[in-house]
């Protein structure tokens, strides 16, 4: 007999099916016995009338415990009052294995032992339905890319400088050189793009942040779009654009995962663009009007994120940041050279930063002295130079951080959520 997955047992109703589980509860009456029974795909419950199946199906049902694992057989019939909407008459059981003493049982556990188990951890309900949903998320960020024209290009991991700063880097060795794991693809994003016009990268960057937050990683997935002949304002056009696909793809395709999370789906629908726009002086006075004032120059915590979210009912762009705490590449407004044409795009309802972008110095000699204000040197930088000596164009991109985004869509507290295996501070087990 052909096996079946739970995800399209609808289709054999009335029909005897076989399929390989794994049992997550059971109940019994002593008369009958209910088994959670669950494949992956899907979810049902097993039936069996101990007066209506052989003694020995009856047996091996009272073996299962939590999480063993075995091939049923079994006779598919519609049940509205299940969550999966069908049962499962059970007529046979074949045990692969009787696991004894699964460690997490349904009693509530604390964080730290549930992180120490991750690898078991991911079975459950909630955690399961997270990583559907980012699964989805990254299906929808690939289509957006890929239905407007933009090329996926890779770039390194091991590389020979840093694009976001000194601080946060991860050092190793390179034969006898040294390298450090890349914090962003950006700077040959830019490279990409020269080539190929639209490009965007998704991979894995590193950052060795020694902040314990809940919204910042070790280890974290970047999406880095890359677009020449596009400035400042039309590079926020297609952010918000982008943000508006995934939250639309999700609110379609995962409505039951989102229901599992108890996610409040009103605040994702209003997430429709065009987002709001402000200015980082505008958000100064926001913050001052809430007895939050900064000085000018000073850059913004999580708290002052959180503040400024709390006035919009869907994501919002603060622009033209000072350059002094920006990054070395981004371009200066021409009528204010003091502050770069950038903006962070900050998640509604307190999830921070979920992109950074700018529009780049396209213009050689004022490179150049970027570079020697940062002590850039010909030697790691001459190559991102050439870019600007060989055909010089406008260009900007951006950097969506995916796990703040699952975290955000989700509506979980913490990014170590997000990922399958987090890589957060002092935690690299399991
Ligand atoms: O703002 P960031 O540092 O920007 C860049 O790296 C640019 N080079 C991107 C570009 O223009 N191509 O990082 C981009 C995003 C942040 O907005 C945030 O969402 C996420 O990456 N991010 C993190 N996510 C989880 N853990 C961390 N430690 C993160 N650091 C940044
Ligand atoms: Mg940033």
């Amino acid at each position: 007999m052909a096996r079946v997955d739970l995800a399209s047992i609808g289709q054999f109703v009335g029909q005897s099916v076989t399929f390989g589980g794994w049992l997550t509860r059971k109940r019994s009456s002593g008369k009958i016995q209910f088994l959670q029974i669950r494949d992956g795909m899907g979810f049902i419950q097993g039936v069996l009338v101990k007066a209506e199946v052989d003694e020995a199906v009856w047996e091996k049902a009272g073996q299962l415990t939590q999480e063993s694992s075995f091939y049923v057989t079994g006779i598919v019939r519609e049940e509205p009052r299940s969550s999966s909407g069908y049962e499962l008459s059970v007529t046979g059981i074949e045990i692969i294995q009787i696991a004894k003493d699964y460690p997490i049982t349904p009693k509530e556990h604390g964080v730290d032992f549930l992180m120490d188990h991750r690898h078991l951890w991911l079975r459950a309900p909630r955690q399961r339905a997270i990583l559907r949903i980012r699964a989805e998320i990254i299906s929808a960020i690939q289509s957006f890319f890929d239905e407007r024209g933009f090329t996926l290009v890779d770039p390194p991991i091991l590389t020979p400088s840093s694009c976001e700063g000194t601080t946060n880097l991860f050092h190793t060795k390179y034969f006898d050189e040294d390298a450090y794991l890349t914090q962003s693809g950006q700077l040959y994003m830019e490279a990409a793009a020269m080539a190929l016009g639209k490009v965007y990268s998704f991979g894995p960057t590193f950052r060795a942040e020694k902040s314990k937050t809940r919204r910042h990683l070790i280890e974290f997935w970047m999406i880095e779009p890359e677009m020449a002949f596009v400035d400042h304002e039309e590079n926020l056009n297609v952010q918000e654009q982008f943000i508006g696909y995934i939250v639309d793809r999700i609110l379609s395709k995962c409505r039951a995962e989102l229901s599992v999370l108890e996610r409040d789906v009103a605040a994702l629908e209003r997430v429709k663009p065009p987002f709001p726009r402000i200015t980082y002086d505008e958000a100064l006075d926001l913050l001052k009007e809430i007895g939050m004032e900064l000085p000018w120059g000073e850059d913004f915590g999580a708290p002052h994120e959180t503040a400024i979210a709390e006035k919009f009912d869907r994501p919002v762009f603060i622009t033209h940041y000072p350059a002094s705490f920006k990054a070395f590449y981004m371009k200066p407004d021409p009528n204010r050279p003091e502050v770069v044409l950038c903006a962070d795009m900050i998640a509604p309802e307190g999830y921070g930063e979920i992109i950074g972008g700018s529009q780049r110095i396209d213009d050689p000699e004022l490179l150049a002295e970027r570079f020697s204000e940062h002590e850039l040197t010909e030697e790691a930088y001459g190559w991102y130079m050439d870019l600007r000596k060989y055909g010089t164009v406008p260009h900007s991109g951006f950097g969506l951080g995916l796990e703040r985004v699952v975290a955000w869509i989700c509506g979980l507290d913490h990014v170590r959520e997000t990922i399958a295996f987090p890589r957060t501070l002092y935690r690299l087990y399991p």
